[in-house]
Formats: C-alpha cells, structure tokens, sequence
C-alpha cells in the first residue's frame, strides 16, 4: 500500500538518463526509492489550457503524477513570485525582487489548482511531504479540501530573518500558510530560529517548546533536517566515471595541471562573479600558480526568461574572455566556462578528477554539490573543498577550506591553501568530512523527517 505523497513543483527526470540540474529533484528520487510512493508536481510542458486532472505515470518503482501549467501561469506563479520574489528574498537578494499582484494571484491559483488535482490521488492513508517555496499554500489548501492526513513541508532553501521578510507585502499570509502544516522541516538551525521569529513577531504565533509553536488550536512542530547524499553510489558512480571517454581526454588534456572545479545552477546567488574575480585574483597575487592551474565552472542554464538570469550569463562570458585574454598563454587558457547541463556521472569523474572544489554560493540552503565533490574523492589522494561559510553545507563541513563569498581576496587565498595543503592534511579533511556525510546520508534524512512526521500523526489521533 501507498505510505507516503510527495509534491514538489518540478519532478525529476526518471525517465531518461537525461542530466538534471537542482538539489531538489536530485535529492528526492533518490530518497523516495525506499518507499511505495506517489510523487506529484508540474509536468515541465505548457498547456494551452488548464488542466486539473492528473497524468499518471511508473518510473523506477514510483508512481508519478503531474499536470501542466498554461503560459500565464508558468510566467507568474513559476518565473514571477516563485523566483522573482520569494527565491531572491530567501537568498538575501532585495534588490534581485520584482514584485507584482499578478503574481501573488497566480500563486495562490496554481496552489490551489495543485490541491485540486492531488486530492483525487489520495487514498487518506499517506503522510504527504510537500516540498519547497514553490508550494507554501498548499498544505492550507488541501486542509480547505477536506484532506486529513499528517501535511508536512521542507524548505531547501534558506529561510531570511525577519528584516527580509518584512519585505514581502503577502509575508502574513505566507507565514500563516507555513503555520497550516504539522511539521515544518530546514536546512539548518539558523533558518529555523528565523522562521521562529518571523512567525512570533509577525503573526502572533506562541512558542510552547523550542520546536513547537501554536497558532490558535493548531499545535505545529519544527525541525532541522539537512539533507544528505548517497555517499557510497556516489562514490561508485566517481570511480567508474574514470573510464568515461569524456574524462579521459579532460585528464589526458590537463597534462598534470591542478583542475579546479565549479558546478552550479547558473544563478545569481551562486556568487559566480566573485569566484571568477577570485580565480583572477590568484593568479595575479601568486603567480607560481599561473599555468600550474586550470579553472573549470560549469553553469547550467536556470530560469531563462529572468531578466537577472539572462543578465549573469551575459557577464560571466564577458568576464571569462576578459580573463582569458588577458591571461592565457599559447598553450594554456586558465578559465573554461561551459554553459550546459552534464550528467551525474561526467560530474563525478570531473570532481574526483579535481584539485580542487570551488563551491562559493553566497547564500544556499545547503549545496549538494559540495557534499558530492567530497564524496566523489579517491581516499588516497583526495582533493579539496573551497566552501563558502554561508553555505547550509558550511555548517556540517567543517573540515572545508571555509571562505566568506563575499571576500574575492579571501576566495585566492583559500585557493592557495588548497593547492598547496599537504597530503596528509588533505587525507584527514576528507575522512572526517566523509564520516559526518555517511552519518546524516540521504536516507538518515528521509528517515528522520518522515518518522517525526510519524510520530505527531501517534501523538494526535
Ligand atoms: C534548486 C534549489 C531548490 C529548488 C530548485 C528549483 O535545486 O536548491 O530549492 O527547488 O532549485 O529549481 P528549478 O529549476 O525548478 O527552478
């Protein structure tokens, strides 16, 4: 029998080995193949109409159930509140918002559309784990729908103190909608004392313990859940990916070279400006590092159609070719900047393949990238993680060269002392890195979220 719903706006790429780009979707289809799931979300197609009623589909042992979104909805309700308000605000970026009515009412349209489709689906059995800034009302709207089961809601990006907050006009409502669930999950204890504050200051919420609040009758419960990696499948996946063409020729064509390695979304908050700067700046300020490195960032295309999007691509190419003209030698281009999606397993042997790691967002929730470029490292000989400090990853990966991603100066220097950490420092860094990412894996997340989910449905009913 079913035991478990998860909804999220984007479902995974199951299907095909087609490359994904994104924590969530990554994250998610790994954990759920332990459970008898139905997983529920956007389609990725465009409608010309609206459709409410769900396509049904098996991949991988998962039931996936998903509708499309017509045109003015994906351009209000996906690219508008979703990612031009609530995504630069959960990422301290005022300045990136764009806020209008049309749509906030988007938002709650295709919140609700999403409830209406789902509840069909349900059998009233199943915890539902919804997923996510794309989706905060939902857990309302199914509540509005008669839907009685544990509704439980995980957050992957950071949550912003209450001085941001304030900046969304809906942040009543949207605070309110967040207090509608039964347990509310983050990334780390800093994103749950804000949400804490927010609600207490905002709405009048009472704090009964450090993680249970009260909203009038509904008793809510808090949590700090950071999310993992299947340590040993990745590590499989790095040591086979060796053998991948591909890789060959990248190491073959490094010709002993220390590669440092980038791989993000292509998006503002993953301070790429300021990593290219500091790359710039390493091989001004320490100049045996000059032809001795090669610096590979590949961004994957996000969210075109923003216009802070299509602006950062538009930079980071003029400032690579800046870069490399200035720098580069007949025989050497120190920047590489790769524009597309790779699959999972090219990445893994490009990061085992790696120096060094350069993993410098300015603000993430928790960046998988860095905890797979840990993983993906030979035990022997492993490379080095450049992190930054406001990473959710930060908080775990002590052992991490921590760099402020702010500071470009403080990135080459951290550059530096990667390149040149001894052996026997690189071995122990990476042991007891992999021993805290084998302690909080992928499945001990799950696991720990669904069983707290678990125990509020023993408690309550
Ligand atoms: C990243 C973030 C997630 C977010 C996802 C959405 O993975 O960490 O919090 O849900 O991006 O990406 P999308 O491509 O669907 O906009």
């Amino acid at each position: 029998m079913r035991s478990l719903v998860v909804v999220s706006n984007r479902l995974p790429e199951l299907r095909s080995n087609r490359p994904q780009a994104g924590g969530l979707a990554i994250a998610l289809s790994e954990a759920l193949k332990e459970h008898t799931a139905l997983w529920f979300g956007w389609s990725g197609r465009i409608s010309k109409k609206t459709i409410t009623r769900a396509r049904l589909q098996h991949a991988q042992g998962i039931e996936l159930a998903s509708i499309p979104l017509n045109r003015a909805d994906f351009d209000d309700y996906y690219l508008g509140y979703a990612n031009e308000v609530l995504w630069p605000v959960f990422h301290f970026s005022l300045g990136a918002m764009d806020y209008r009515r049309s749509f906030v009412e988007a938002y709650y349209r295709v919140n609700r559309l999403f409830a209406a489709a789902l509840q069909p689906l349900l059998t009233g059995h199943e915890f539902i784990w919804v997923h996510d800034y794309h989706l905060i009302p939902l857990g309302r709207e199914l509540r509005a729908r008669g839907v009685q089961q544990r509704v439980g809601f995980f957050l992957h990006t950071p949550f912003p103190s209450y001085g941001l907050v304030r900046a969304i006009p809906d942040h009543r409502q949207l605070l309110s909608d967040l207090c509608a669930y039964d347990l509310v999950g983050f990334q780390t204890v800093i994103d749950m004392h804000a949400f804490t504050e927010s609600v207490i200051e905002a709405i009048g919420v009472q704090r009964v313990t450090d993680d249970q609040l009260r909203l009038g009758n509904h008793l809510l419960r808090t949590g700090v859940y950071p999310v993992g990696i299947d340590v040993d499948a990745v590590m499989a996946t790095a040591h086979q990916a060796l053998e991948i063409p591909r890789v060959k020729r990248l190491i073959a064509g490094l010709r002993k070279r220390h590669l440092i390695i980038g791989v993000d979304r292509l998006d503002y908050s993953k301070g790429l400006p300021q990593r290219f700067r500091a790359y710039e700046a390493l091989l001004a300020d320490y100049p045996s590092r000059r032809s001795e490195t090669v610096f590979i960032q590949i961004a994957s295309p996000s969210r075109t159609g923003i216009p802070e999007y299509d602006e950062l691509r538009r930079n980071l190419e003029e400032m690579a070719g800046h870069i490399n003209g200035e720098h580069a030698e007949l025989d050497w281009v120190p920047i590489h900047y790769l524009n597309r999606t790779f699959d999972r397993s090219a990445l893994a042997g490009l990061y085992r393949t790696a120096r060094v790691g350069l993993v410098t967002p300015l603000r993430d929730g928790m960046n998988l990238v860095a905890k797979e470029f840990v993983a993906a490292q030979d035990p022997a000989d492993p490379g080095v993680l450049v992190l930054s400090e406001l990473a959710g990853a930060a908080r775990e990966l002590d052992d991490a060269v921590q760099v402020p991603p702010y500071d470009v100066d403080a990135i080459a220097n951290g550059l530096d002392r990667a390149l040149s950490m001894p052996l026997a420092e690189r071995r122990q860094r990476h042991t007891r890195m992999l021993e805290i990412m084998r302690n909080n894996d992928l499945h001990t997340w799950q696991r720990r979220f669904l069983n707290d989910l678990s125990a509020l449905k023993a408690c309550s009913n």
